[in-house]
């Protein structure tokens, strides 16, 4: 990420969400509060499409077109995990470089749930700014900076009052692909420690292949590369293998399954994620 500025592919991914919302085939998928996260430039462009406005020029049909790859994207990949999270109704939630997720101002199924939005600080503040005015859906939302790659997540979760004597649904949607595999290692251990027994962590990851290698790099252009890691095999596997058990079959899994709610949408050739969501309850020391 550049430095003092907000994650660039966070915004991507929540217009793609904004633009969906209400004008997608798949009725499981809604984010009303997509476009109110957004900052302002990015916001009428998504006003544009959703009135359906034609694109002029040849930069404003590109911009098109790939917002409407990430659409086909983003659908499923909401749809499944917001699924996860309604299933496993644990008390807490951490989002894991939340993003402009808008789940703890969505989901009325978190009424009874704390959400802690883990992300970068530059990214948070003005997620923060822009949520002012939104009224929560989860009992408690708190706002929680750590940098995956320099703090230290677990005193952070502790000094925010995250209890892990009490379930935690964990989401860690989109981000493994920016850190380093140490990174990645020692985020695990802090969820692992944190994990009260029915405890579920949901990690949403891309495989390696060529077309993603390149879109890596393509993302460095605007700050935000994929790290070596990424283009191994999913840089969690081995580490998450020794700590849940049957994790490595998940990790081989087709994301085609993982994707079954959402029907054919999910079948984009160009991008197929994985999400694997695993029980910690067998694993609480
Ligand atoms: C592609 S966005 C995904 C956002 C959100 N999870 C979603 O799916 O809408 C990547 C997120 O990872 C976060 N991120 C990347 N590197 C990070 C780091 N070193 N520490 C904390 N957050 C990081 C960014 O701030 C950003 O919010």
């Amino acid at each position: 990420m550049k430095p003092g500025t907000e994650s660039q592919t966070a915004v991507m991914v929540a217009a793609a969400r904004a633009a969906a919302h209400g004008r997608t085939e798949v009725a499981a998928f809604t984010d009303p509060t997509a476009l109110a996260m957004l900052p302002a430039d990015v916001r009428r462009r998504i006003e544009q499409y959703r009135a359906g406005v034609p694109p002029k020029g040849l930069r404003s049909r590109v911009r098109r077109r790939l917002l409407e790859g990430r659409v086909k994207m983003m659908v499923p990949r909401t749809v499944a995990i917001d699924q996860v999270i309604r299933e496993t109704a644990s008390p807490q939630l951490v989002i894991l470089g939340a993003g402009l997720d808008g789940r703890a101002w969505r989901m009325a199924e978190l009424a009874d749930t704390i959400v802690f939005e883990v992300d970068h600080p530059d990214s948070q503040r003005r997620k923060r700014e822009r949520t002012a005015s939104l009224q929560p859906a989860a009992r408690e939302i708190r706002f929680v900076p750590v940098d995956f790659a320099r703090d230290r997540l677990d005193d952070a979760l502790a000094a925010a009052g995250h209890d892990p004597t009490r379930a935690t649904t964990w989401v860690w949607e989109g981000v493994v692909m920016y850190l380093e595999r140490a990174d990645i290692e020692a985020t695990l251990g802090v969820i692992q420690a944190r994990s009260a027994a029915g405890s579920h962590l949901v990690i949403l990851y891309t495989s390696p292949s060529l077309i993603r290698t390149v879109a890596g790099f393509v993302l460095g252009l605007i700050g935000e590369p994929w790290s070596r890691a990424s283009r191994r095999a999913p840089a969690f596997c081995r580490p998450l293998s020794s700590l849940y058990s049957s994790a490595s079959a998940d990790c081989v899994r087709s994301a085609a399954d993982s994707y079954s709610t959402a029907g054919s949408i999910a079948r984009s050739p160009s991008v197929v994620y994985g999400v694997t969501a695993r029980s910690a309850s067998s694993t609480r020391r």
